[in-house]
């Protein structure tokens, strides 16, 4: 069912973890299956991802989604990073089963709303960057963020 590289990321995720003062944050959620994704990122002064961390409460190819998202955008300009779509890191990981789709969109969403976050810190806009939609702050739950 699922191929070896979503086993293997699952089972040995890049990037795990959480950065402290990081450039910006993003967690996300899915409020039919109540998984939960959030991306550190960390920002240098050319817009160029240092850094890039990810924790996920969520199924497995959500674990390896996150982890192969980190992988795409680590080093990249934020630009870059905003053209990594879902489908990208579901092929990078040689597909997913259909039912799983949605999990690989969580991990284009939380890195979208690090940048968001990222972008409203740093008071500047980035092309093409909306409002997450499912964006989840401290102490606040999901329940109304249904898509
Ligand atoms: Fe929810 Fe995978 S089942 S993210």
């Amino acid at each position: 069912m699922y191929s070896e590289k979503v086993m293997d990321h699952f089972q040995n995720p890049r990037n795990m973890g959480e950065i402290e003062d990081a450039s910006g944050v993003g967690t996300v959620g899915n409020a039919k299956c109540g998984d939960i994704m959030r991306i550190y990122l960390d920002i240098d002064e050319n817009q160029i991802i240092r850094d890039v961390k990810f924790k996920t409460f969520g199924c497995g190819a959500a674990v390896a989604t996150s982890s192969m998202a980190t992988e795409l955008v680590k080093g990249k300009p934020i630009q870059e990073a905003m053209k990594i779509t879902n489908s990208a890191v579901a092929e990078a990981l040689d597909g997913l089963p259909p039912v799983k789709m949605h999990c690989s969109l969580l991990a284009e969403e939380a890195i979208h709303a690090a940048l968001w976050d990222y972008a409203q810190k740093h008071g500047i806009s980035i092309e093409g960057l909306q409002k997450p939609k499912s964006d989840i702050h401290d102490g606040e739950e999901s329940e109304e963020e249904v898509y």
